[in-house]
């Protein structure tokens, strides 16, 4: 697999799946969440429903698999990201499973690029240089036969400034 670092906005992303930081409800919020939401359009939180009324809410570190509706990508996979609670209350391990879950849910739907935020880095509350150092371990440390590119997608200079020190 391919790692490549941007800064940008995920939503303009050409790949065929780009992951959000959603939360349980996956009915939309803030931030990525709400970036996707909007310019993705109604489509993506009709499959939201489908999703809760079939299995209920999505939890924190599990990921689910959506249309992009009206964005580049043809897939929305979200996952939910940890709070912050002082990092003793299992956040590294539920981060890492949000990256190891998302990527084996595009092998599952066969997709070959995806990109991801920084989950939890935002209104979770996440330390930045620890998400990156989970973020980093989970998709380097994650072998596929069918993924071919991950983008790290970075909005804020300092994550971008993060994930490339950890190239
Ligand atoms: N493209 C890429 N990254 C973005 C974008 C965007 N358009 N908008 C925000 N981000 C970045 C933030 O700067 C942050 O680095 O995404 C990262 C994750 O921040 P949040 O979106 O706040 O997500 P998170 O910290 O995981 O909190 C999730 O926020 O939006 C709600 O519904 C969501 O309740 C959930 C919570």
């Amino acid at each position: 697999m391919k790692i490549q670092i941007l800064k940008g906005d995920i939503t303009k992303i050409e790949t065929e799946a780009i992951v959000n930081a959603a939360n349980s409800s996956l009915l939309g919020g803030g931030g990525v969440d709400g970036a996707i939401h909007r310019a993705g359009g109604i489509a993506i939180l009709d499959d939201c429903m489908k999703i809760r009324s079939r299995q209920g809410k999505c939890e924190v570190g599990e990921a689910v698999i959506t249309t992009a509706g009206n964005l580049p990508s043809n897939y929305v996979i979200h996952t939910v990201g940890p709070v912050w609670n002082g990092g003793t209350k299992g956040e590294p391990e539920k981060l890492h499973a949000c990256y190891v879950n998302s990527l084996k849910l595009a092998e599952e739907h066969n997709i070959k690029s995806l990109a991801f935020p920084n989950i939890s880095t935002g209104i979770y509350g996440y330390p930045k240089d620890l998400a990156a150092k989970v973020a980093w371990e989970a998709v380097n440390g994650y072998h596929s036969e069918i993924i071919e590119k991950v983008i790290f997608v970075c909005f804020d200079d300092e994550n971008y400034h993060l994930y490339s020190s950890l190239k």
